[in-house]
């Protein structure tokens, strides 16, 4: 059975994760109102990755025998003042829930609770590919125009991202 303390920190991540998902699909409908198919098809993957994640602790818990417990999802943003401020907003909210897994790690190892740190550390290795994506797209929006035709070149190339 899992600890008390790692169930309600697991639980708490449950609900960033489904907040992830939301916040990205509202980018994603931000985009798409702006017509960029492109960047709002690569957040369409990106909520399905992150409602998966909420289901990877969802599953956790369930087969630790803990009960999972869903709380009220925060309202996104729905807004943004252009494309380069919506995917500092990603790169930011990466980089904070990057805190809030390790944590959780560090919580797993006071707790010593084994099977916790596994899992945790694919979040860990995960976050590091997030934050890496975030961060590239945030650069290269910041050395274009954002009215030349190279935003529509990285909106083309980000609409090739395929689902993982
Ligand atoms: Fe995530
Ligand atoms: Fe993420």
């Amino acid at each position: 059975m899992i600890s008390k303390v790692m169930l309600d920190a697991i639980n708490e991540q449950i609900n960033k994760e489904l907040y992830s998902s939301y916040l990205y699909l509202s980018m994603s409908s931000y985009f798409a109102g702006n017509n960029l198919p492109g960047f709002a098809g690569w957040l369409r993957v990106q909520v399905d990755e992150e409602r998966a994640h909420g289901m990877k602790f969802y599953d956790f818990l369930v087969d630790r025998g803990g009960r999972v417990a869903l709380k009220a999802i925060a309202v996104p943003h729905s807004e943004w003042k252009s494309s380069l401020e919506a995917f500092k907003e990603v790169q930011s909210h990466e980089a904070a829930v990057t805190a809030s897994i390790n944590a959780l790690y560090e919580l797993a190892l006071k707790e010593k609770d084994y099977p916790s740190q596994v899992l945790l550390q694919w979040f860990i290795t995960e976050q590091v590919e997030e934050e890496k994506n975030a961060a590239e797209i945030v650069q290269q929006l910041e050395l274009i125009d954002a009215h030349g035709t190279a935003v529509l070149m990285l909106d083309h190339r980000l609409g090739k991202r395929g689902g993982e």
